[in-house]
């Protein structure tokens, strides 16, 4: 009989769903000879709607949010009535003079483009194992039908400390853990920010969102450049993400995130300063509403490789999740959930834009 393995506390985000192992994408990427409308019919969507991509002149740019003005009495109220209104009507704001130190970012950078160089065999060393969503590999695959994101990933739970599997955790190159180590906590401490200040924008109690976003699981995304059919491709399919708050950092300056504003698809410009932020669909739920968690895809270049790391920040996996009504006569738009119930339906799932986020809705 199979025994489970015993569980670290807080560990369930991991586990939570099942995904299909796929091709390693950077190296298919340098297969030339496959580079053809055979060898990546997978990859290829034929519904990709070029026209609805906007210029970046026509649809403005993402908000900036200095988080030194949020933290000066003097400027608060101002830099909190932007944060309100970019959180209703983007969805993400650049979130710039974030306090984390410039070395810890550049480590970090470095430490993941170096990992990404090395060669497939001691990558795969950090390889995904069966029934855990931790490692280098894919995640969403769950068919052998569906179109596949022209990208690698590699996750690791890093949040709290105690549901690290270290065995995960890249001694190549030798700073690397490090550079994590580091980079995970200052920015709980960023994510920690925002949260209370979001919390004053929608005059809910920073004490219900305590439990909100206290697991932090780390994704490096590795998109390879595709010659000739970069724009038949999609890096990530649209999604929302199934976070709380998830904070972004672009590693190399290459544009591909696309968000969906208007029905339309805005491209992001890379800020070489900010952490970019996004709603997930969570705060969403906990807002009951007044925050959209925004869909967002990402596009491939022809000539150059995109990396960034996103950090997700997930309530506790044994929690609940609720819209918190500020009025008696405030209309409840969501159901009350478990977390690991929306977990399950957000992982088993291919990503298919705000789908699991309907679930939740009370119609
Ligand atoms: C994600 C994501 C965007 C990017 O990891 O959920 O949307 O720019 N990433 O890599
Ligand atoms: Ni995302």
């Amino acid at each position: 009989m199979e025994t489970e393995a015993p569980s670290r506390s807080g560990d369930g985000w991991s586990r939570v769903g099942k995904t299909l192992p796929v091709r390693n994408v950077q190296a298919l990427a340098a297969c030339t000879d496959e580079l053809n409308a055979k060898g990546l019919e997978r990859y290829i969507r034929p519904d990709i709607d070029d026209s609805q991509v906007l210029a970046a002149e026509q649809s403005g740019e993402v908000p900036a949010i200095d988080l030194r003005r949020l933290l000066d009495p003097d400027h608060l109220e101002e830099e909190a009535a932007r944060l309100r209104s970019a959180c209703e009507d983007w969805g993400f704001f650049q979130l710039v003079n974030h306090g984390v130190p410039d070395e810890i970012i550049a480590n970090v950078k470095r430490d993941i483009q170096e990992f990404f160089k090395l060669p497939l065999e001691v990558k795969n060393a950090y390889a995904q194992r069966p029934g855990d969503l931790q490692g280098y590999g894919q995640v969403f695959v769950v068919s052998e039908d569906q179109k596949l994101d022209w990208s690698d990933r590699f996750a690791i739970y890093a949040q709290p400390p105690e549901a690290r599997d270290l065995s995960y955790w890249p001694t190549h190159p030798h700073s690397f853990r490090k550079s994590i180590e580091d980079y995970s906590s200052e920015l709980m401490q960023v994510a920690n920010y925002v949260v209370i200040f979001i919390a004053k924008t929608l005059h809910i109690d920073t004490e219900l969102m305590e439990d909100k976003y206290v697991c932090q699981t780390l994704r490096m995304n590795y998109y390879p450049p595709c010659m000739s059919l970069a724009e038949k491709v999609l890096g990530f399919s649209p999604h929302s993400d199934a976070s709380f708050v998830t904070l972004l950092l672009q590693v190399n300056p290459v544009e591909g995130l696309q968000i969906r504003r208007h029905g339309a698809w805005v491209p992001v410009k890379p800020h070489p300063k900010a952490l970019l932020v996004n709603v997930g669909d969570f705060l969403e739920i906990m807002s009951n509403g007044a925050y959209k968690s925004i869909e967002h895809r990402v596009t491939i270049n022809a000539n150059q490789e995109r990396l960034s790391i996103s950090a997700f920040h997930v309530p506790s996996f044994d929690g609940i999740i609720s819209p918190a009504t500020r009025t008696p006569e405030e209309k409840v738009l969501y159901k009350t959930m478990k977390v690991k119930e929306y977990a399950e339906l957000y992982m088993s799932n291919k990503r298919d834009g705000k789908r699991t986020l309907n679930h939740a809705k009370l119609l």
